[in-house]
C-alpha cells in the first residue's frame, strides 16, 4: 500500500477530526495504506515532527473539536526559522522523500490551498480537503466548519435578541468570516437580525441609524445588528480598496513593501469597528448600545451533524482519489457529491457573497436592512 502523510493547517474548525478519520479509515481499511500525521500544519512537515496514525489513533475522534494533529498558519515558502524568514519548500520535499511518502494530504482553508499548490508545484503528490468556518473557498459548495459555526452564531443572535428587547438596546454582534459575509449573513437571516452588515456591501451609518430609528418609531425600540468582521463603512471600504489596489499595482519589491505597510496601517485604523459603529449609532439614535464580539467561540467545540458528514464524505473520497493517483486537486463538495477540482482553480480565489445571491434576496425579502 501507499504511504501517506496528512496535516491540518490554518485556523482550526469543527470537522477537522472527522475528515482525518474519514480519510484514515478509508485509506487504511480499504486501500491498505499506511498513514502518518504531521504535527502543527506545515511546520511539522518542515521540522519532521509526526506520529503514526493507525486505527487506534483514529478511534473516538469523530465528535472531538479542534484537530488532534495541532495546526499553524505557517507558509512553506516564507517560514520563520531561527528568527529568519526562509523558503522551506526544499526541506519539505526532502522530508517527504526521506519518509518515503507517496502523497501528502493538506486539510485547510484558502491559505492552505495556496500552500498546497506551492507543494504540488514543487513536484509533490498533494491533495487538499476544504475546511473553514468562513465558507470562502472557491469551487466547493461549502467547507466543513461552516455549518457548526453558523449554528453557534445563530444561537448567539437568538440570545442577544431577548436581552436587546428587554433592555430596549441596540446590540452589535461581531461575527467572524474573514473577508466574506457568509457567516454573518447566514446567522443574521437564521437568527432574524434586524440589520446585517457584510464586507460585500459597504454600509452607511446614516442609513443604519435611519432603520433603527424607524423601528423605534414603530414601537420596536431595540435592534440587533449582525456585523461581519470584514464589513466596513463606505468611507473605510474605499480607503481599504485603495490600499489593496496600491499593493496589487506595486511593481518593485520596495513599492510592494511600502504598500503593504500602508495597507496594514489602514487595517489597524479599522480595528474596533464594532465599537465605533455602536457608539455612532448610540449618538445618532439615542438608543443605548452594546457590543458582543463572538470571537473564537465560533470555531470551538464539537462539529454538528453536517460537518461530521461533510468531513467524513470528503475525507473518505480523498483516500479513494489518492489511491487512484489523482493529485494537484482539492476534493470539493458539489451538489452533495465529492468532486476533484484542480488546485489552480482554488488557490488565491476567494468566494465572497455575490450581490445576487439568494441569501441576499431572502434577507431583503423579509425586510432586513443591509446598511446600504
Ligand atoms: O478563517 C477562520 C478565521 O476564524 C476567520 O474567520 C478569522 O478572520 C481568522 O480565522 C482569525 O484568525 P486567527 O486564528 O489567526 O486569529
Amino acid at each position: 500500500g501507499k504511504r501517506v502523510g496528512i496535516l491540518t493547517a490554518g485556523g482550526d474548525s469543527p470537522g477537522l477530526n472527522a475528515a482525518i478519520r474519514g480519510f484514515g479509515k478509508t485509506a487504511i481499511g480499504h486501500h491498505g495504506m499506511e498513514l502518518i500525521g504531521f504535527r502543527d500544519g506545515l511546520r511539522g512537515l518542515v521540522e519532521d515532527r509526526w506520529q503514526p496514525l493507525d486505527g487506534g489513533a483514529l478511534a473516538g475522534i469523530l465528535t472531538v473539536g479542534g484537530t488532534i494533529l495541532g495546526t499553524s498558519r505557517d507558509k512553506p515558502h516564507k517560514m520563520v526559522v531561527d528568527g529568519e524568514v526562509r523558503d522551506m519548500v526544499p526541506t519539505i520535499v526532502e522530508n517527504c522523500e526521506r519518509n518515503k511518502l507517496d502523497a501528502i494530504v493538506c486539510i485547510g482553508g484558502g491559505g492552505t490551498a495556496k500552500n498546497a499548490k506551492r507543494l504540488a508545484d514543487a513536484g509533490l503528490n498533494v491533495i487538499h480537503l476544504p475546511k473553514t468556518i468562513d465558507n470562502d473557498i472557491a469551487n466547493t459548495d461549502t467547507s466543513f466548519g461552516f455549518s457548526t459555526s453558523l449554528g453557534i452564531a445563530t444561537e448567539a443572535v437568538d440570545r442577544l435578541h431577548s436581552t436587546a428587547h428587554s433592555h430596549h438596546r441596540l446590540i452589535v454582534v461581531e461575527i467572524m468570516g474573514h473577508k466574506a459575509g457568509w457567516l454573518a449573513l447566514g446567522a443574521g437571516i437564521a437568527g432574524g437580525a434586524d440589520i446585517i452588515l457584510i464586507p460585500e456591501i459597504p454600509y452607511s451609518i446614516e442609513s443604519i441609524a435611519e432603520s433603527v430609528a424607524a423601528r423605534a418609531r414603530s414601537s420596536r425600540n431595540f435592534s440587533v445588528i449582525a456585523l461581519a468582521e470584514g464589513a466596513r463603512n463606505q468611507e473605510d471600504a474605499a480607503d481599504l480598496a485603495a490600499a489593496v489596489a496600491l499593493v496589487k499595482g506595486a511593481s518593485t519589491a520596495e513599492a510592494r513593501s511600502a504598500a503593504n505597510k500602508h495597507k496594514a496601517t489602514v487595517e489597524a485604523a479599522h480595528r474596533d469597528n464594532a465599537f465605533k459603529l455602536a457608539s455612532s449609532l448610540e449618538a445618532a439614535t439615542g438608543l443605548e448600545s452594546r457590543v458582543t464580539v463572538l470571537g473564537y467561540v465560533q470555531r470551538g467545540g464539537t462539529p454538528d451533524a453536517n460537518d461530521r458528514l461533510l468531513g467524513t464524505l470528503l475525507g473518505s473520497a480523498g483516500a479513494d482519489l489518492v489511491q487512484a493517483g489523482e493529485f494537484g486537486i482539492m476534493v470539493a463538495s458539489q451538489a452533495g457529491t465529492a468532486v476533484p477540482v484542480p488546485l489552480e482553480d482554488v488557490a488565491g480565489n476567494l468566494k465572497t457573497v455575490p450581490l445576487d445571491d439568494p441569501w441576499i434576496r431572502a434577507a431583503k425579502g423579509v425586510g432586513t436592512g443591509l446598511g446600504d
